[in-house]
């Protein structure tokens, strides 16, 4: 069963394959698959996004395709920065713009999750849908060296994503939950 999964990044590719082999998928990049286009993510929840992905080379190819979504939920916040996770500010500053506009936030009121949707199109067009998420607070300052994006100001437990090895991310990371949700699914 041939799967395009809607991404070029190398770190999305390899994990999907990890997870889409042994259950029988064979597995290309969009760029192997020859696609070059790019969705606009003009969806308002991750859930959306990640169906606008997958819908864009469905259309196309009309064969399995699988696309994913996922960002920073901050409570106090009002749910910024959301589906503009990838979009908050210049890469690099992000984390700080975060952490100033929590100033003056008490612990207690500093909670946030990683949200992760992943949407899977098969090729009778039936649509697929599973979440994951990883719940935990921003802290006072950035801390590690690992991981990506927000990782650094995002305590899972006594230590921030950006302090975890990859394994320790993973096993309770939104995408790891919302991977292991779609092998649930799949296996049904
Ligand atoms: P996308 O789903 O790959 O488009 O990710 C959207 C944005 O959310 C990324 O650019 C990051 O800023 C943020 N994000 C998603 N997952 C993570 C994560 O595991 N750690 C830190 N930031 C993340």
């Amino acid at each position: 069963m041939k799967l395009i999964l809607a991404t070029n990044n190398k770190g999305k590719v390899k994990e999907y394959k990890e997870i889409l082999e042994p259950l029988g998928f064979c597995v290309t990049s969009q760029s192997e698959a020859g696609i070059d286009i790019e969705a606009e993510e003009t969806g308002k929840t991750f859930s959306e996004n990640a169906y606008i992905k997958a819908k864009a080379i469905y259309d196309i190819k009309k064969t399995y395709v699988l696309a994913d979504d996922s960002g920073l939920i901050v409570d106090s916040l009002d749910g910024r920065p959301g589906v503009y996770s990838a979009r908050y500010a210049e890469p690099g500053k992000r984390c700080d713009k975060i952490l100033s506009e929590l100033k003056g936030v008490s612990f207690d009121k500093r909670t946030a999750r990683f949200v992760c949707c992943i949407c899977l199109i098969k090729p009778d067009g039936d649509v697929l849908s599973v979440e994951g998420r990883c719940e935990g607070k921003i802290g006072y300052e950035k801390k590690g060296e690992n991981g990506f994006g927000y990782d650094p100001i995002f305590l899972c437990g006594d230590k921030t994503l950006a302090q975890m090895t990859d394994d320790e991310k993973n096993s309770v990371s939104h995408r790891g939950n919302a991977a292991k949700a779609l092998m649930a699914a799949l296996k049904k």
